[in-house]
C-alpha cells in the first residue's frame, strides 16, 4: 500500500510541475524584435466572459464549440461577436467594458506551412494580468503577470493550413497577484502588447548578453547561448563599426562566453552612441543596436562611464492619457518620452511595472536612462509561500528582456512596502536576487517611510542597507505638512549612499486657481508652491543624486473619486490629460535647466 502511495505521490507531484512548468510559459526569447517573426497583431474576435466560466466543461470556451445538428446549441461565438484591436486594453475599446476586471477570450487563426527542421514559438509582449493560451485545441499553458514577456512552442502542434490560437486573458485583482488587490492606477486587462510567432531552425540563439566589462572598460564581454547543449558549434559575433568579427566555438552546455578588446564609444544621453550587433549560428541570425556604458555608485556619487552624473528624473505611467487607454507602441512612445525630454529630463522612473520594449529602445536611443521595477507595490501579501517564487520570476522575466539595453541604470525590486520580518526578507532576498543576475546595474527599492525628527530627516529603514542608492517618495506640502521652513529642512546620510527623492508633488487641476493656499481646490498655484519649496529643500542635501516628480501627466486611477476635481484621475501630472503644462512644469523645467 505504502509503496502504491509513493508511486501516485510521485506521479501527482509530477503532474502538478508539468503543469507548474507549463504555467508561466517559457522564458521568452531574447530581442524578439531582432528575429525572423510574423506579427500577428490586429483584429482578433472576443467572447465576453463576466463570470469566468469559459474554463468549465458546460462552455469550455477553449474549445471553440460549433453546434451540431438541430438541437444542439452553443451559448457562446467567437465568429459572431465583436473584434478587439491587439495590442491594447480591452477597458478603453468597448464603452460596456470600462470598469471590466474579468476574463475576456481572443481567438485568432493564421495560415501556416510548415517547413522542415523548422520550430515554431508564440511570443506575447505582454498579457494582464493571468493568460491561459491554447493553440490548436491543446492548453499550451498559463502566464502570470502583467508586464512581462513569454511565450510557448508550437512546433509539435502547427498544422499546414488554418492555425487556432484563443487566449483567456483575466484582469482580476487577486490578494495573491503583483501588484495584489489595491493600486494607485487604472488595471487595464488583455493582450496589451505585441504578439508575434518566431521561427527558428532546429537549433538556435535563445539568449545572449553583450555589453562593457564593468572592470574594463577596453573589454567588451558577454555570452552567447544556444537552445540546446551542443559543444563545438560556431557562432559568428559582428559588430562591423568596431571591426570586429569573433568566430566562436559553444562549449558542452551550447553557451559561448567572451571578451573581446575593444574602444567603443561610450554611450552618454549627450550622445546615445549604439552599434549594430550581429549573432549568427547556424541558420539563425539575431540583430540587436547595443549601447557601451558603466554605471556605479562610488562614496554618495553615480558614476556613468567613471563620471558623476545627477538623474533629472521624472515619473511615467504607461499610459495614452488622452486616449485613456494603455500605451503600447512605438508612436505612444514617442509621445510620453518627447514629453519628458522637454522637461529637460536625462532620467526616467518606469513606474511601477516593466513598460513595453519601444519605451525603453526608444529611450535608449533617445539618451534617457531609466529605472525599471516589478510591481511589488505597497500591500502585497509577503507571507503568501507563493510569493517568493513569483516576484523572483517576475524579477527575472523584466531583467532577461532588458539585459541589453545599456539605458537601462537601475533595477528597483519594490514600492514602499512596509518593513515587517516577512517583507524585509522577502526585498534582501530580491535584491540578492538581481546582483546575482546583473551586477552591471545598481539595484534599489523605492521607500516612503523616512523617520522625521523636527525638521531633521533620516533612514530607519535597514532593508536600505541592501540598496545600492536609497530611495525615497516623500510628499512633504501635499501628504505631510512642512516640518520646518523648506529650506531649514536637513537630511542626515544614514547610510552613507546616493539618495534619490524618487517621488514628490501634489494635486492640481490644469488651469485651476483655486484657493492657492489651500490643498482641497486643487489649486495649480498652490502645487507650485510645493514645487519651489521642495527644489529649495532639494538645495540643501549634500547627497542628493536624482529626482523625480511624481508624475509625468495626470493618469487614470479608479480611487481617486472626487466629483469635480479628479473624477477618476490622480491629477499630480505636470502636464494635463490632455498633455497642457501645469504652472509645476515650468518650475521643473528650470530645476533642470539650472536656472535655479
Ligand atoms: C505613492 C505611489 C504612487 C501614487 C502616489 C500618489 O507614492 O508610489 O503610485 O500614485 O503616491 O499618491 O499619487
Amino acid at each position: 500500500m505504502k509503496r502504491t502511495i509513493i508511486f501516485f505521490a510521485i506521479i501527482g507531484s509530477s503532474i502538478l510541475l508539468s503543469f507548474m512548468e507549463k504555467a508561466n510559459g517559457q522564458t521568452a526569447m531574447n530581442n524578439v524584435y531582432g528575429r525572423h517573426v510574423i506579427n500577428l497583431n490586429g483584429n482578433w474576435k472576443v467572447v465576453i466572459d463576466p463570470f469566468d466560466i469559459g474554463l468549465g466543461e458546460w462552455s469550455a470556451i477553449y474549445k471553440d464549440r460549433k453546434p451540431k445538428g438541430k438541437t444542439d446549441f452553443v451559448e457562446y461565438s467567437f465568429d459572431l461577436g465583436p473584434a478587439l484591436s491587439v495590442p491594447g486594453d480591452f477597458n478603453s475599446q468597448l464603452p460596456e467594458m470600462t470598469y471590466y476586471e474579468s476574463s475576456v477570450w481572443y481567438k485568432r487563426t493564421f495560415l501556416y506551412d510548415p517547413h522542415e527542421n523548422n520550430r515554431l514559438f508564440l511570443h506575447f509582449g505582454a498579457v494582464n494580468y493571468l493568460a491561459d493560451v491554447f493553440f490548436n485545441g491543446h492548453n499550451l499553458g498559463r502566464h502570470e503577470g502583467g508586464f512581462t514577456p513569454f511565450q510557448f512552442e508550437l512546433t509539435d502542434y502547427v498544422t499546414e493550413g488554418e492555425n487556432v490560437v484563443i487566449v483567456r486573458a483575466n484582469n482580476a485583482r487577486r490578494k495573491d497577484g503583483i501588484p495584489g488587490i489595491g493600486f494607485d492606477w487604472f488595471n487595464y486587462g488583455g493582450i496589451t502588447r505585441d504578439v508575434h510567432l518566431i521561427e527558428t531552425p532546429m537549433t538556435f540563439i535563445t539568449d545572449y548578453s553583450v555589453q562593457l566589462d564593468k572592470k574594463d572598460i577596453r573589454q567588451i564581454t558577454g555570452f552567447i547561448q544556444l537552445n540546446r547543449t551542443l559543444p563545438d558549434q560556431e557562432i559568428i559575433l559582428r559588430i562591423p563599426e568596431l571591426k570586429i568579427d569573433l568566430k566562436l566555438l559553444t562549449n558542452a552546455g551550447g553557451t559561448i562566453r567572451f571578451s573581446h578588446t575593444s574602444g567603443p564609444q561610450l554611450w552618454t544621453p549627450e550622445n546615445p552612441r549604439l552599434y549594430a550587433v550581429q549573432l549568427i549560428a547556424a541558420g539563425d541570425t539575431v540583430h540587436d543596436n547595443i549601447g557601451f556604458r558603466t554605471i556605479e555608485t562610488r562614496g554618495t556619487d553615480i558614476l556613468l562611464n567613471g563620471k558623476p552624473i545627477f538623474l533629472k528624473g521624472v515619473n511615467i505611467h504607461e499610459e495614452i492619457p488622452q486616449r485613456k487607454a494603455r500605451a503600447y507602441s512605438e508612436a505612444d512612445a514617442r509621445v510620453l518620452l518627447g514629453w519628458a525630454s522637454d522637461l529637460g529630463c536625462n532620467f526616467v522612473r518606469l513606474a511601477h511595472y516593466p513598460h513595453n520594449e519601444h519605451t525603453i529602445k526608444l529611450a535608449e536611443k533617445m539618451g534617457l536612462m531609466v529605472w525599471e521595477e516589478i510591481p511589488v507595490y505597497q500591500g502585497i501579501d509577503f507571507t503568501d509561500p507563493q510569493m517568493k517564487m513569483k516576484t523572483e520570476r517576475m524579477l527575472e522575466e523584466m531583467m532577461n528582456r532588458d539585459k541589453n539595453r545599456c539605458n537601462v541604470i537601475i533595477w528597483s525590486v519594490a514600492n514602499e512596502t512596509s518593513p515587517s520580518a516577512a517583507r524585509d526578507k522577502s526585498l534582501i532576498e530580491l535584491a540578492e536576487k538581481a546582483r546575482s543576475l546583473d551586477n552591471s546595474r545598481l539595484i534599489t527599492a523605492a521607500f516612503n517611510n523616512v523617520k522625521f525628527h523636527g525638521h531633521k530627516i533620516s533612514f530607519t529603514d535597514t532593508v536600505m542597507k541592501h540598496m545600492d542608492l536609497v530611495s525615497v517618495n516623500e510628499y512633504l506640502g501635499w501628504y505631510k505638512a512642512w516640518p520646518d521652513d523648506p529650506g531649514n529642512v536637513i537630511w542626515e546620510n544614514t547610510f552613507s549612499k546616493p539618495l534619490i527623492i524618487s517621488e514628490f508633488g501634489g494635486e492640481a487641476v490644469f488651469n485651476n486657481a483655486g484657493t492657492p493656499d489651500s490643498a482641497s481646490t486643487w489649486s495649480e498655484d498652490y502645487v507650485e508652491k510645493i514645487y519651489t519649496d521642495q527644489i529649495r529643500m532639494f538645495q540643501n542635501i549634500p547627497f542628493l543624486r536624482g529626482t523625480c516628480p511624481w508624475i509625468l501627466a495626470d493618469f487614470r486611477s479608479p480611487g481617486r473619486m472626487h466629483p469635480v476635481y479628479q473624477q477618476g484621475w490622480n491629477r499630480k501630472g505636470l502636464l494635463s490629460d490632455r498633455g497642457e503644462r501645469k504652472k509645476a512644469w515650468y518650475i521643473m523645467r528650470s530645476y533642470y535647466r539650472n536656472d535655479f
